[in-house]
């Protein structure tokens, strides 16, 4: 079956019982068992939930894994792939990544013994030279956030397995529509379903994929002895919206790549930063590492004041002025005071989070209204 067609059966199939065509909420926080000592297939909501199972199968489906663990945000998600490394380890990341995946690295696992350090990923040469002898874990994010820096996975994931470390892809911004990363050799997939996935702004969940059964076990024992699952009625929600996943995207993509294109030619705004154009340094490798098309997320610069940036965010009115992203409202912000106000300000500087830097996530409102809407916030 081809990505949309399983994106509404895999995982939903009918109740058995009563023919219902959307499976039933199970709600139960614990199960009867055959006996003392014999498990069923569900024992307890912790471990196992008949809902979250079908969300997990879709989820797996669409990204080609073999199995998916869903968690109470994209955090815990995250979180739960980091408890994989050991003190003494050592996380190579991104520059260009979510400003909480930044917090975790450098105020949770750094103090927890584990050794964290930055590279660009779009330039190899960096990654290669940045793993020690202790590397266990690559993390990027591409499209990357808030640059949109695009990352090539397959030549990450040779250099991972070259180093003896894991792939972790955070596939958020382009979700398996666009790009499937297990399928150019990642090891491991996290989301969160907060955004695209769900779809609607009203969920917050998480995701990991992965493509090797005993990877999926040691995270399914770090998942259930630590607790932060997806509850059942969130897992219908991301359920749900998986089945328009692609239809959105589609919507999403063209008009975000209208609207770059005509910011990348407005006197107003100082860059454009969206893979869909031409003048993006990782233009070519989105094209072939995005099925063609380019996410719906873009940062623009309207030079390099805080205040000025601040101004044109707070000006919109159908762009709402709030972090998250990939969802049918579209929404803007600004990274510096925002997204990414926990990265450390030298390290924002560093790599290249200016104070100017507005970040949209286009919607599914009418193309024509969301450029009107950024046309009068510009000239504010
Ligand atoms: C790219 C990316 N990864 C991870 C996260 C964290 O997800 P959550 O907010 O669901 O915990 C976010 C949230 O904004 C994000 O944008």
């Amino acid at each position: 079956m081809k990505f949309r067609t399983r994106a509404i059966h895999v995982g939903n199939e009918r109740d058995p019982q009563t023919g219902a065509v959307v499976p039933p909420i199970h709600v139960a926080s614990t199960y009867v068992q055959p006996g003392a000592g014999t498990w069923g297939k569900f024992d307890y909501s912790r471990s196992g939930n008949p809902t979250r199972d079908s969300l997990q199968r879709t989820l797996a489906s669409l990204e080609s894994g073999c199995g998916a663990l869903c968690f109470s945000s994209g955090m815990a998600a995250t979180h739960c792939a980091a408890m994989l490394l050991r003190p003494g380890d050592h996380v190579l990341a991104g520059t260009d990544i979510y400003g909480g995946t930044y917090r975790l690295l450098f105020q949770v696992l750094r103090p927890a013994g584990i050794e964290v350090s930055l590279v660009d990923t779009t330039d190899l040469d960096a990654v290669q030279a940045a793993f020690t002898p202790r590397t266990r874990m690559l993390w990027i994010e591409t499209p990357g956030n808030p640059l949109l820096s695009i990352t090539d996975i397959a030549a990450c994931a040779e250099l991972a397995r070259k180093h003896g470390a894991l792939l972790a892809v955070d596939n958020t911004f382009a979700t398996p529509a666009l790009t499937r990363p297990l399928e150019l050799g990642a090891d491991i997939v996290m989301h969160s379903a907060t955004k695209y996935l769900g779809g609607h702004s009203d969920v917050l969940g998480g995701a990991l994929v992965v493509a090797d059964q005993s990877l999926l076990e040691r995270l399914y024992f770090l998942q259930n002895a630590t607790g932060a699952v997806l509850g059942p009625f969130d897992s219908f929600l991301v359920s749900r919206g998986l089945k328009t996943l692609e239809l959105r995207m589609q919507e999403h993509c063209q008009s975000a790549m209208s609207l770059a294109q005509w910011l990348a030619v407005d006197d107003r705004v100082t860059r454009v930063l969206y893979p869909g154009l031409e003048s993006h340094g990782g233009h070519e490798l989105a094209a072939r590492q995005m099925n063609g098309r380019f996410g719906a997320m873009m940062s623009v610069e309207v030079d390099g004041d805080l205040e000025k940036a601040r101004r044109v965010a707070q000006s919109t009115r159908l762009f709402q002025l709030a972090v998250s992203l990939g969802a049918a409202e579209s929404l803007i912000e600004q990274p510096a005071t925002m997204s990414h106000a926990s990265y450390d300000a030298a390290d924002r500087a560093a790599h290249g989070i200016t104070d100017g830097l507005i970040r949209l996530s286009v919607g599914l409102e009418d193309c024509d209204d969301l450029r009107e809407d950024l046309d009068r916030a510009l000239s504010a």
